[in-house]
């Protein structure tokens, strides 16, 4: 695991669209897993930034949202499927027929989970998974003793998970009270995973996740099992990490580290390149891992 603390959720986010850029930029037509709430905001309006004013090309580009509440439509305002468009998908080139978000008022939700995994399967498998992480630890809505072999399915909210998102509502008993979710297996089996996480609300669940044991309590710990997860956190969300001094030497001494050969999966044949400019995009150096 990468763990990189930045000062604010501005730096968080424009780190997070330089990684996301740097996949498009050495596949264009990368599969990317895509996450709502508050966290990934900042991230796609940089994103959305990129595109505009440097070229980063979304031609290509599949995503796969995590989750959706059951019960909300693609049109209503609180949908995940809403949120998605008004943030990333209206304001980028992606081809609508790239885009999946699993859908919250299906007839038969056993069988349109079964669809979705395959639909991930045959468009090759997530290249990068995006996340944010519930103040109960959760991803996606892999809530508290979701098995870490878990498939996309139907979950019960927690009810901490459903106090979290009332703000979202006009009253809290409108707060859906299930949502279809990619399951801790399905988000283990993307290529590379980004973690993002800010404020202090988050703090005591970031330091579950990072340091904690493996466990389904936590479903966020089960990332520690993954061989290619970074972790984008602000220093509120930092707080509670006992290691962060050894995570900031990391940091500090990423340029002089021997860089790992790059991902395999990736073809190098970028149609547009994205490069952040240095002094806005504090940018990971590419392809060192937690040496
Ligand atoms: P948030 O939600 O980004 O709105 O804090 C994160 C999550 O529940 O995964």
């Amino acid at each position: 695991m990468e763990v990189i603390v930045h000062e604010n959720y501005d730096l968080v986010s424009r780190a997070a669209a330089a990684i996301v850029a740097q996949t498009l930029n050495a596949k264009p037509n990368a599969v990317l897993g895509l996450a709502t709430g508050s966290t990934p905001l900042g991230l796609y309006q940089e994103l959305v930034r990129c595109h505009r004013d440097e070229g980063l090309d979304f031609s290509q580009v599949v995503t796969f949202n995590l989750d959706e509440y059951v019960g909300l439509s693609k049109n209503d305002p609180r949908s995940y499927y809403y949120f998605m468009r008004e943030n990333l998908f209206r304001h980028v080139n992606i081809a609508p027929q790239n885009i999946y978000v699993p859908s919250g008022t299906t007839d038969n939700y056993q069988a349109f989970c079964t669809w979705y995994e395959r639909r991930i399967q045959e468009s090759g498998g997530i290249d990068l998974q995006v996340l944010g992480i519930g103040s109960d630890g959760h991803i996606g809505f892999n809530e508290p003793s979701s098995s870490l072999g878990s498939r996309t399915r139907i979950k019960t909210l927690a009810r901490q998970t459903i106090d979290d998102n009332a703000r979202f509502f006009d009253r809290p008993e409108d707060v859906p009270i299930y949502a279809i979710t990619m399951g801790v297996g399905t988000i283990l089996e993307a290529r590379q995973i980004l973690l993002m996480a800010n404020g202090a609300k988050k703090a005591p669940a970031v330091a579950a996740a990072i340091e904690g044991p493996v466990t389904s309590r936590i479903t966020a710990s089960a990332l520690q099992m993954h061989s290619d997860v970074t972790c984008l956190l602000d220093t509120d969300a930092a707080s509670q990490l006992e290691m962060i001094d050894y995570y900031r030497w990391v940091q500090a001494k990423h340029p002089g580290a021997p860089v790992r050969a790059s991902r395999p999966h990736f073809s190098s044949h970028p149609t547009v390149r994205y490069d952040a400019p240095p002094a806005r995009s504090p940018v990971r150096s590419n392809g060192v891992g937690s040496l």
